[in-house]
């Protein structure tokens, strides 16, 4: 990742407590990034923290929520002040939520795109003015195969996340020429903390499990640590020429 001589870069991945965004926490932090872990659930970003500085890998918690800018503006002024400046973000947090346009509330669907769209815009504005100022830095944003394909039941989360697919684009056009890096990340189905929570509403919660997993051509779902793998190549230097692009881990959902 590094360069003999050059210090480890930083990089801050929000919703980083749970599922994907712990997976990739994990992932930078083994490859010897210095790795900011935020999120709104502190306790469990401490003990991720706890736990990665146990294995001598280098981490700091910050609490943060992505649909208040005073939250992040705060939390990104006071983690800098131990880690120095932010290289690498991570746009993971997302909430999700199942509901047509006429079951979902208003409150329901404001409180979708205020997470996982503004609340991009709002990290982006806490820290890409300091990329910009040393011309250089990375930014994934997690998107979503609901963004490519038409899911039932999805309707506020796949306009979330297609919207997230656009801001990928814009914010390269912007960025790009201060050498700042933007691509998203689209997943399948995987089998994080939030299906679990999905499923766990079901009347037969296995069946159902099992039945996301046979949608998916490779006949299972995804694990965060494939999804970690990506991001962890998208951030290095390996995609160097990988621009404003969008990636998708699926399965093979989106191919055929
Ligand atoms: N699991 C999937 O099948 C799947 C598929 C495609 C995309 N994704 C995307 O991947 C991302 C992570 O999903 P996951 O499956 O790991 O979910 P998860 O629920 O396991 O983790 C989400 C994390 O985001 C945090 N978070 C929620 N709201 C926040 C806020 N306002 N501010 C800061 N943190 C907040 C939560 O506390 C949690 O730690 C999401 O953006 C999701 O849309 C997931």
């Amino acid at each position: 990742m590094t360069t003999d001589n050059s210090p480890p870069r930083t990089a801050l991945v929000t919703g980083a407590a749970s599922g994907i965004g712990q997976a990739i926490t994990e992932t930078l932090a083994r490859a010897g990034y210095q790795v900011i872990v935020a999120d709104i659930a502190e306790d469990r970003a401490r003990a991720i923290t706890h736990n990665l500085r146990e294995q001598g890998q280098k981490a700091e918690a910050v609490l943060l929520d992505v649909t208040r800018m005073e939250s992040v503006q705060e939390a990104v002024t006071t983690v800098t002040q131990r880690t120095g400046p932010i290289d690498i973000l991570v746009n993971n947090a997302g909430i999700g939520m199942a509901g047509t346009v006429l079951t979902t509330t208003p409150t329901e669907w404001d409180r979708m795109l205020t997470t996982n769209v503004t609340g991009i815009y709002h990290v982006c504005r806490a820290i890409v003015p300091s990329m910009i100022e040393r011309q250089t830095g990375v930014i994934v944003n997690m998107s979503s195969i609901a963004a490519m394909v038409g899911l039932r039941e999805r309707a506020a989360y796949s306009a979330s996340k297609g919207a997230v697919l656009a801001l990928t684009r814009a914010l390269q056009a912007d960025l790009l020429p201060y050498h700042i890096r933007v691509n998203a990340v689209l997943p399948g189905t995987i089998a994080s903390p939030w299906i679990d929570r999905i499923t766990a509403d079901m009347p037969d919660p296995e069946k159902t499990r099992e039945q996301m997993a046979a949608r998916q051509p490779i006949g299972r779902m995804g694990s965060p640590e494939e999804i970690a793998a990506v991001v962890a190549f998208l951030v290095s230097d390996a995609a160097s020429f990988v621009w404003g692009a969008q990636w998708t881990a699926d399965g093979g959902l989106t191919a055929f």
